[in-house]
């Protein structure tokens, strides 16, 4: 526990020390879940955007992209459901003052029963070596079956608890399981209420006629509501998608973990709309398209794992996340929910217009179910972020940071370093860089010995390192040096944008799709 602690900071303050994130306001002490994206993160933020736009929107025919306003006429979650029913149940501990999610709560009691099966299962694989079955050990362990089981209870009855609104079982469920606090450890706890998570604000000049709005909590309304123009102006016929990305904003009540739950955060979404009935096998096919992006990038098949949800939100009538193990464990990443007509009839009632679409083969009009999948950038980029820092010890017995972020997603794919300040190689090295901007992204820096320069690049999580010196001036020829295996080679300048091209390329990365098992 302390272990992931320490790395968790490590995390955070890598972020900040190389530009990636920094607490928002932070000369007036910071505000609290909200942060800003520096020089590096910016560009990281940019390329996950990006790759997941391409993969989503452009290498899809029949999905196309919109870019809806943050503002929404205040009917919108109206009938959306999010003014009734977008709530988290909280509790207070009477001791520490602090709050939490009473969901929240259970949920990390039952991942502390998640470790212990993962401590159970590591201890027989070394005892049994290579003729170690994990699956059947997992379902035959009279130990690992309790604990699953144990697990599996307590969730389902929080989930009906909460189903039913019944806040007083789960105040009950939190007392039975002895859950402290885990600031102070008390076990004082006030009864669980609901608490709306939208934020309020005001359009208008003057108090008495200004309106009443919403900042919005997901970007997928903007989609719903615009369904019948996207349809009729794009001639899109069903199935078909709609994605977007941008702000979202929720007052969240525990704002903990850094760029994981954030106040003010961005989302990447899609909403597939479809026939009736269908809604099972899309599901499917989008569970598994999602996490075959996720293993695109390399991270470590090991590191994902679907949960289907227990607990349904108002809006779906199944739901699965795609879990991360980020530093602090398992959490969700990604949700892919069937939406089915939920939003679409709910505005059509609303708004009273017709949210429809005509089938020209069965000759009928009906309301299109939805498949949604939704994932946060900010959290694609702290697993990213959070898998990629490594600190590895090295033959020579030092060690060196390192950010081997995927080529594809990395800020700056190379710099170009001159050997000496003197001597014609910074020129040499500027003419290389005045060439390859139009292609990547990359940087220019001959501050300190070379060696230096490389573990700032490292850390950095530049992948290539490119460095002129006087062999260059006699025949046109670099070291390119590469961030993973560190390993150095001469190559022809001219080559240089093939190699470059080559690594970080999304159509690449993106073709390795193909190879995944999902
Ligand atoms: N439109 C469906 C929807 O918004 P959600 O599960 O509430 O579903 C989708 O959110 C994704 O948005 C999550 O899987 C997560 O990646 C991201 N997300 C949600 N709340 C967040 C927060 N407070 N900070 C950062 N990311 C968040």
């Amino acid at each position: 526990m302390a272990n992931q602690e320490d790395n968790f900071k490590k995390v955070i303050s890598h972020a900040k020390e190389y530009g990636y994130v920094f607490q928002s306001s932070e000369i007036y002490d910071g505000l609290s879940a909200v942060y800003d994206y520096g020089h590096n993160g910016v560009e990281l933020k940019k390329n996950i955007r990006e790759y997941w736009w391409k993969a989503m929107v452009q290498l899809n025919e029949n999905i196309v992209g919109i870019d809806a306003a943050i503002f929404m006429h205040p009917t919108t979650w109206k009938a959306s459901g999010h003014v009734d029913a977008f709530n988290d149940p909280l509790i207070d501990n009477k001791d520490s003052k602090k709050r939490y999610r009473a969901d929240v709560l259970i949920e990390d009691y039952v991942g502390k029963i998640d470790t212990k099966i993962e401590k159970e299962v590591k201890k027989a694989e070394k005892r049994f070596g290579d003729n170690f079955n994990k699956q059947k050990f997992i379902e035959t362990n009279p130990r690992v079956v309790e604990y699953i089981e144990q697990g599996k209870s307590i969730l389902s009855r929080m989930a009906k608890s909460l189903e039913k609104e019944d806040l007083a079982d789960v105040k009950a469920l939190i007392e039975e399981l002895d859950i402290a606090c885990p600031m102070s450890g008390s076990k004082n706890w006030t009864d669980v209420k609901q608490f709306n998570l939208m934020f309020g604000t005001k359009l208008g000049a003057s108090a008495e006629n200004a309106m009443d709005l919403y900042l919005r909590p997901e970007t997928a309304q903007g989609i719903f509501v615009n369904f019948l123009n996207v349809q009729k102006a794009g001639r899109m016929k069903i199935p078909f998608g709609i994605a977007q990305t941008g702000k979202a904003f929720r007052n969240e009540i525990v704002a903990r973990q850094f760029i994981f739950r954030m106040r003010e955060f961005e989302q990447m979404e899609m909403q597939f709309f479809i026939q009736p009935g269908t809604q099972q096998e899309w599901y499917e096919h989008w569970k598994e398209n999602r996490m075959k992006w996720h293993l695109s990038l390399g991270l470590g098949e090991e590191n994902y794992r679907f949960h289907d949800h227990e607990k349904l939100a108002h809006y779906a009538d199944a739901a699965a996340d795609i879990e991360f193990r980020f530093p602090f464990g398992f959490k969700e990443l990604e949700g892919i929910h069937s939406r089915t007509d939920f939003d679409l009839g709910s505005h059509e009632k609303y708004s009273g217009k017709k949210l429809q679409y005509f089938d020209h083969e069965t000759n009928r009009n009906y309301v299109p179910y939805v498949l949604e999948t939704s994932i946060g950038l900010d959290r694609m980029f702290l697993a990213v972020f959070s898998n990629s820092l490594q600190e590895e010890e090295l033959e020579n017995g030092t060690s060196r940071t390192v950010l081997k972020l995927p080529a594809v997603l990395a800020p700056t794919k190379a710099a170009i370093l001159p050997l000496v300040k003197k001597d014609g190689l910074p020129e040499v090295a500027h003419e290389i860089l005045e060439d390859l901007k139009w292609d990547f992204n990359v940087t220019y820096d001959e501050k300190d010995a070379v060696g230096r320069r490389y573990r700032r690049q490292d850390a950095n999580g530049t992948p290539f390192c490119i460095t002129v010196d006087h062999q260059t001036l006699e025949d046109q020829t670099v070291t390119i040096r590469y961030r993973d295996s560190m390993e150095q080679e001469r190559v022809a300048i001219a080559d240089l944008k093939s190699i470059i091209h080559k690594a970080v390329d999304m159509r690449t990365w993106l073709l390795k799709m193909e190879d995944q098992r999902a």
